[in-house]
């Protein structure tokens, strides 16, 4: 088929955006990144100014596609992926948000979660949504926004102010106002879409104060959501996919199949299995999520989530001067022996899977005189391995059989030290792909899907190809020390039920 054959992904992290121009081949052509500001105006509050989101994710889009040589002509489709669950509303009218956008690892609605636990609520929440009540989710943060900006209750219930995740704010503006929508994988993060009926709740919505008239439509993954506005780009380019980033990673890792998983290394660390057309209820406290929906067919998901992985790492950089660049952690925590004794617990936004625990504060036990910032390098290397472990135990406890492999991605999954000592915690070989950018690729393969670049499932899955492996080498013996030392730091970090 002639036309145009390139995908453009943007994937709106965290901390930053970036948006690279994928092939037909699934190769990565043209890349542009840049990191944004994050706002702290309180301990345990997380903010970002959308406006800044918009910027970088123009700018990047331009830039990449500038750089592909393509043109904007020369694009099939977008795929937007995105940071889950961060809040932004803005007014229909005039396309303004009404607030800064609250991001997931903001707790400023702990007590409420708890309130809502007291009262009972849990176990019928769970059982629509998949989630837990906790502050990391949208609706709590959404019903924060309505009831501190003045006025905006009344006019979200005139139908006058829009809801999104960040997916669907930058839907929103790349089409001039014209679409409000969102995917099955964003909605599902919000705890008012009910994953098995797969609508909005009208019965959650009323629990958490939000009204009906503030969400956007919910499509497939896969799918036309609209076109780019006049004046964007110098051609309408389609917007043909959207996912969650942590549901595109497990895409772009080809893990079409029940059983297979990924975890991603960005600033948190997400581990999903694939359970097929089952969705899976967890027994211990794991997710049950959408991982993607074609043609109205959905394939669901276990998920751990960690909140700090990356993150820990970015604080030894710009909170405390210990590294000047991430990358130096490989070779720290190689210069070293071991952590000398040394255990980070990165509770640094509270702790979630398997613990949930808004309240817990990150801690480093076992200093001693002769600790050195190659040992604290290394216990946050380690902290992210440990964590990853317990969320493997977890599913394994769920039922699941032990993976035979997992697919590591992420910009931390660069750094080879990591991914071996994930190999021996994990106990199983850990694969990394040649591209570690799987986020973006899974964005780009829905809307690939959608606009006739692959055919299916298959021609993705054979765009996949192997960079490394890390098999596990550590015994049994020294494997127990560690853990049972993380075990009891992480004992110690744990506030108890709210
Ligand atoms: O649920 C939060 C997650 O989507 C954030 O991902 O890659 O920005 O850490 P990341």
């Amino acid at each position: 088929m002639a036309g145009p054959k390139h995908i453009l992904a943007i994937d709106q992290g965290t901390t930053s955006t970036r948006a690279i121009v994928f092939d037909a081949d699934a190769q990565p052509v043209a890349t542009a990144q840049t990191e944004f500001a994050q706002h702290y105006p309180h301990p345990g509050w997380v903010e970002h100014d959308p406006e800044d989101i918009w910027r970088d994710a123009l700018a990047t889009a331009r830039d990449a596609i500038a750089q592909s040589g393509v043109g904007a002509a020369g694009i099939a489709g977008i795929g937007i992926t995105n940071q889950r669950e961060t809040v932004v509303v803005w007014d229909r009218a005039t396309g303004e948000t009404i607030h800064n956008a609250i991001v997931w690892q903001d707790r400023r609605t702990a007590d409420l979660c708890s309130r809502l636990k007291r009262e009972g609520h849990e176990p019928a929440v769970r059982a629509k949504t998949g989630l837990l009540l906790d502050p990391y989710f949208s609706a709590t943060k959404l019903a924060w926004i309505l009831d501190h900006v003045d006025g905006a209750r009344l006019r979200a219930e005139r139908g006058e102010l829009a809801f999104g995740t960040i997916d669907s704010f930058l839907l929103w503006r790349l089409t001039g106002g014209a679409v409000h929508a969102t995917d099955v994988t964003n909605a599902s993060r919000t705890l008012l879409y009910d994953i098995h009926a797969q609508h909005w709740d009208p019965e959650l919505c009323a629990l958490f104060d939000v009204p009906m008239a503030l969400l956007p439509a919910v499509h497939d993954n896969s799918h036309i959501f609209g076109h780019t506005a006049d004046g964007l780009f110098d051609a309408a380019i389609p917007v043909a996919g959207i996912a969650g980033d942590q549901q595109a990673a497990l895409f772009g890792q080809a893990c079409f199949e029940t059983g297979m998983a990924k975890s991603t290394y960005g600033t948190g660390c997400f581990m999903l299995l694939n359970t097929g057309e089952q969705a899976v209820a967890s027994g211990n406290r794991l997710l049950t999520t959408p991982a993607y929906r074609l043609n109205g067919r959905i394939t669901y998901a276990l998920e751990g989530s960690i909140f700090i992985a990356g993150g820990a790492v970015k604080w030894l950089r710009d909170g405390i001067g210990v590294i000047t660049h991430a990358r130096e952690t490989n070779d720290m925590a190689t210069q070293v022996p071991d952590s000398h004794g040394v255990f980070m617990v990165p509770a640094f936004v509270g702790l979630g899977a398997p613990h949930w625990d808004p309240d817990a504060r990150g801690a480093i036990f076992g200093l001693t005189l002769g600790t050195t910032q190659a040992h604290l390098a290394r216990a946050a290397l380690e902290a992210v391995g440990y964590q990853t472990m317990d969320l493997a135990d977890a599913m394994i406890a769920d039922g699941g059989a032990p993976p035979a492999m997992i697919r590591v991605d992420g910009g931390m999954a660069a750094n080879d030290w990591l991914c071996q000592f994930l190999a021996d915690m994990l106990n199983v070989p850990v694969e990394r792909p040649r591209h570690l950018e799987t986020t973006a690729l899974g964005a780009a393969f829905h809307a690939g899907l959608a606009t006739g670049v692959w055919p299916d499932l298959d021609a993705l899955a054979r765009t996949w190809v192997r960079g490394d492996c890390f098999e596990p080498r550590m015994g049994p013996a020294a494997r127990a020390t560690l853990v049972a030392g993380w075990h009891a730091a992480l004992a110690k970090t744990l506030t108890g039920p709210r």
